[in-house]
């Protein structure tokens, strides 16, 4: 991550390789960019006109030399209709900025971008912003490639400028709370981006092991520990793959002893190839992803121990792979789970579920405030929602209130499906207490009544990133591969949570 800090000061002093300023529709410059405009003699507005910049959303342009400016370029990012800009769109018009002035070679570059005028936020949401945008537009996983020199950054640091010395202990507070969501993030798009030869579930805990620090307690166990533990549905799940599962617990202390913890529990299937009733070959490279639920959980961990949260969290995360060898589980079995709810197989690939009966029993067993769960869980979802929001089941109205607004704010969104009492009836099994498939019809809402079998009276709510976790198109905020979902997500919750 590149160094970021904040100042207050005139864009026409500032010595750096360059100046960043917003430029409205109509080519109406902001505040900073009024006075760069006096102080260099209108220069500005004849650059304006020659180029034909417009100031739409997202274009740019960038100008040399300015006479009577001590910078080496300013760059005019458009912005757009004034009034229809959010918190995302700061987040986007940095990371365009940044990853521009980086490829461009500049080193050292200030944004005038929190002088935008956005609805609803305070100086401290828009900082954050611009400084997620700059930390997650940047990221790249290139650590595979031996060939190195096309990616090299130049980029070194960004200064982001507020209007005056009074707004910097604000912008401080929120350039610490922007680095540690994005570490978390960034920490959880290269678990999902590695391969699924190296992210393996023993991989997972020695990641987990290493978020190291006082009011953290970490607990990994192996296979043997998850026979004595009892964990026989991941067991089930674990008996086509020649490696072990891995069963991890993390207990962060942050709040008062004896406050009842917040529990995140995440799917860790490091790679999911259906099992017996496996999967098409298309795209199957793409579920070593599917361990990006415990990816998330880890994330938040991560920024919650750099927050110093006031609160406890526990966390449980359930790996392993889905493979197909000789001892597999197959369709048809009946799989008695840790809880003891016996559970028929009618789909192997329908596996996280399976997986995450045990984590989530286990969690509630803990006698958590409430549960927030973490799993790729179904492509009905991806077909429902798209790439653009995760999918919201639960039994909570509160936690789920709290995770809608903290989701819209973040930008990392969600979108609520119904749990209707009715549904439970596609999960009823002939000869087990249920089954693991609820037919194609409203999938992802299945398999969240599915899980509500294992978390008792515990207010729960259930996210579904299979859409968002990953993207193979890359967007404004994230290269292709693994996104973070998630991580900013909850991490806006815990926060407003307190
Ligand atoms: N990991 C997949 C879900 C998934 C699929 C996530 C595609 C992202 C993209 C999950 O284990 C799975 O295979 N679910 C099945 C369930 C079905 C068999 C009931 C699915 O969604 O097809
Ligand atoms: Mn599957
Ligand atoms: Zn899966």
């Amino acid at each position: 991550m590149i160094d970021i800090s904040v100042k207050a000061g005139a864009a026409a002093k500032q010595r750096d390789d360059a100046v960043v300023l917003p430029l409205l529709e109509g080519r109406k410059l902001t505040a900073s960019g009024s006075d760069l405009q006096q102080a260099t003699g209108k220069t500005l507005t004849a650059f304006l006109r020659k180029f034909d910049i417009s100031g739409s959303f997202g274009e740019s342009g960038t100008l040399y030399d300015v006479e009577g400016s001590f910078t080496q370029r300013v760059m005019l990012i458009g912005a757009g209709d004034e009034k229809k800009l959010t918190l995302q769109s700061l987040r986007r018009l940095a990371s365009k900025a940044a990853r521009a002035l980086n490829k461009g070679g500049a080193r050292d570059v200030s944004f005038y971008l929190p002088e935008l005028n956005v609805k609803g936020t305070t100086l401290g949401d828009k900082v954050q912003a611009v400084a997620e945008g700059v930390w997650l537009g940047l990221y790249t996983f290139n650590k595979y490639q031996t060939k190195k020199e096309e990616n090299t950054r130049a980029l070194r640091s960004v200064t982001i400028m507020v209007a005056s010395r009074r707004d910097l202990e604000d912008a401080e507070a929120a350039l610490l709370r922007a680095r540690a969501v994005c570490s978390g993030t960034l920490f959880a798009r290269d678990l999902g981006n590695e391969p699924g030869n190296v992210c393996t579930p023993e991989f997972l805990g020695e990641q987990a092991l290493g978020l190291k620090h006082d009011k953290l307690k970490v607990t990994v166990m192996d296979k043997a520990a998850i026979e004595k533990a009892g964990f026989t549905a991941l067991l089930a799940v674990n008996q086509g793959s020649a490696k072990e599962p891995r069963f991890i617990v993390l207990e962060y202390a942050g709040g008062k002893q004896g406050d009842a913890p917040v529990a995140l529990v995440g799917k860790g299937l490091t790679f999911d190839a259906g099992g017996i009733s496996i999967k098409p070959a298309a795209q199957m490279d793409e579920m070593k992803f599917d361990m990006c639920g415990a990816a998330a959980v880890l994330g938040i961990f991560k920024a919650a121990i750099e927050l110093n949260l006031p609160l406890n969290l526990l966390g449980v995360i359930a790996s392993t792979e889905n493979l197909l060898g000789a001892a597999a589980y197959k369709p048809g079995d009946i799989v008695t789970s840790y809880k003891g709810v016996t559970i028929e197989v009618l789909n192997t690939d329908a596996e996280g579920r399976i997986i995450l009966a045990d984590a989530l029993a286990y969690a509630a067993e803990q006698k958590p405030a409430e549960i927030i769960d973490f799993a790729t869980l179904t492509g009905a979802c991806v077909i429902a929602l798209g790439f653009q929001a995760s999918g919201l089941v639960g039994t909570s109205d509160k936690v789920k209130k709290g995770l809608k607004a903290a989701g819209d704010h973040a930008a990392d969104r969600v979108w609520e499906l119904p749990m209707y009492e009715e549904y439970q009836e596609q999960i009823k099994s002939e000869i087990a207490d249920i089954k693991n498939t609820g037919g194609r019809e409203a999938g992802t809402i299945t398999a969240a009544c599915f899980l509500s079998r294992f978390v008792d009276d515990i207010p729960w709510a259930h996210l579904d990133i299979a859409g968002t976790a990953w993207n193979m198109k890359g967007t404004d905020i994230s290269p292709i591969g693994g996104t973070g979902a998630g991580v900013r997500l909850v991490t806006e919750y815990l926060l407003n949570r307190g």
